[in-house]
C-alpha cells in the first residue's frame, strides 16, 4: 500500500479525494497496489466531509512523514506551493501537480530535482485539463521533430467566444455569465488575458523542444477587446474566432504566441466549442493529432491528476520524468515572424 497526500482540498482536491475513493479497485489494479490518502492538507475545516480524519493543517506534518511516498500538489498559485514542492522533491517524495504557473515558472528546476532523486515530478493536468497531452508528448511522440503545436487552451475562453459566436452577445455580459456558473476562476484577468493560455503553451513549448521556453517572452495577447461586430466580420468571412495558443519551429527558429486568431471551416479546432480545449500537434512524420476534450472542471482534471499518481506508483524508484533542462530557448521575435 502506498501512503499520499494532497495539498489543498479545493475543486481539484476534492475531486482527486473523490477520484482514488470512488476507483478504489481499478485504481489498484492500474497502479499495482492501493492508494491510501493519509492526508489532506487544507487551512480550512471540513465538517462531515470524508475528508475529515486525514485532515491536518500542517505541511510539515506530511514532508517529514517517511511513510507518505507520493505528494499531490493541487493548491494553485506559487506560494507555498514552489516552497512546498521542491521541499517534497528534495526529500524524496514523488510529486504530481496540476498547478500550471508552478510548472511554467520552475518546470526545469523541480524536475531536475526529482531525477536526480529518480522520483518523479509529474503534471499532466497543467494543460488540457482531462486531456492527455503531457505524456503523449513526452513518451509517445518521441521519434518526431514537432514543428507546430496549437491549442485551445483555456476553457473559460473558448465558452465566453463561442457564446458570443452564436448568440451575437457581447463581451461582458457573457464573461459575467461563465463567472456566474463558475467557470472563470477567481481572478478573470489570468483566463481572459491570456495569461493561463501562455503558461500553458509555454509548457507544451518546452516538453517539445526539450528546453526551457519561458511564457514571459511569448506575444500574448487575449479576448477582452473582442467585440460582437468581430464576430459579425467573422461569420461574414465564414470563419470562428478562437484564442489560440501556437509554437511553430520552422527552419529552426521557434515562434511562439497567444492571441485570438479566425480559423476556417476545414481546421482541426474549428469545431471545438464551449469549455473545451483541443490541441493539434504536427510531428514531421506522424502528421497531425487532435487532442479534444475537458479542459478544466473538477472531474477532469482531478482525472489527470490520479493519472499521474497512477504513473508514479508503478514507478516509484524509476523517474519517468524525461521533460526539458533548465536552458533557455531563443524564441524568434513574434512581431517579425510570418506569425
Ligand atoms: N481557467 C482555466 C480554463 C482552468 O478556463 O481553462 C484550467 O486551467
Amino acid at each position: 500500500m502506498i501512503k499520499v497526500a494532497i495539498l489543498g482540498y479545493g475543486t481539484v482536491g476534492s475531486g482527486v479525494f473523490q477520484i482514488i475513493k470512488e476507483n478504489k479497485e481499478l485504481i489498484t489494479n492500474k497502479a499495482g497496489q492501493e492508494i491510501d490518502i493519509k492526508y489532506v492538507l487544507d487551512l480550512r475545516e471540513f465538517p462531515g466531509d470524508p475528508c475529515e480524519n486525514v485532515l491536518v493543517h500542517d505541511y510539515n506534518i506530511i514532508l517529514n512523514d517517511p511513510e507518505v511516498e507520493v505528494i499531490i500538489e493541487v493548491m494553485g498559485g506559487l506560494k507555498p506551493s514552489y516552497d512546498f514542492v521542491k521541499s517534497a522533491l528534495e526529500a524524496g517524495k514523488s510529486v504530481c501537480t496540476s498547478n500550471k504557473e508552478l510548472v511554467a515558472k520552475y518546470g526545469a528546476e523541480l524536475i531536475k530535482i526529482a531525477q536526480q532523486h529518480n522520483r518523479n515530478f509529474l503534471f499532466e493536468a497543467a494543460v488540457g485539463g482531462g486531456i492527455p497531452i503531457i505524456r503523449p508528448l513526452n513518451m509517445h511522440i518521441t521519434a518526431d521533430k514537432i514543428c507546430e503545436i496549437t491549442g485551445i487552451l483555456n476553457g473559460t475562453t473558448n465558452y465566453i467566444l463561442t457564446k458570443m459566436d452564436k448568440e451575437g452577445a457581447d463581451f461582458d455580459s457573457t464573461l459575467k455569465q461563465a463567472q456566474d456558473l463558475g467557470y472563470a476562476e477567481r481572478n478573470p484577468e489570468a483566463d481572459i488575458e491570456g495569461y493561463d493560455a501562455v503558461r500553458k503553451i509555454a509548457i507544451l513549448a518546452s516538453l517539445a523542444k526539450g528546453k526551457t521556453v519561458n511564457f514571459e517572452e511569448i506575444y500574448t495577447e487575449g479576448i477582452s477587446k473582442i467585440t460582437a461586430e468581430d464576430f459579425k466580420y467573422a461569420k461574414a468571412m465564414g470563419r470562428s474566432i478562437k484564442l489560440l495558443g501556437k509554437c511553430k519551429n520552422e527552419d529552426n527558429q521557434v515562434v511562439a504566441s497567444v492571441a485570438p486568431r479566425l480559423l476556417a471551416p476545414d481546421h482541426p479546432l474549428f469545431n471545438v466549442s464551449g469549455v473545451v480545449n483541443g490541441i493539434l500537434v504536427r510531428g514531421n512524420m506522424v502528421g497531425d493529432l487532435v487532442f479534444i476534450g475537458s479542459g478544466a472542471g473538477k472531474l477532469p482534471t482531478a482525472s489527470a491528476v490520479v493519472s499521474d499518481v497512477v504513473d508514479s506508483v508503478r514507478h516509484l524508484n524509476v523517474s519517468t520524468t524525461v521533460m526539458w533542462d533548465e536552458e533557455k530557448l531563443e524564441l524568434e521575435d513574434f512581431s517579425k515572424s510570418k506569425k
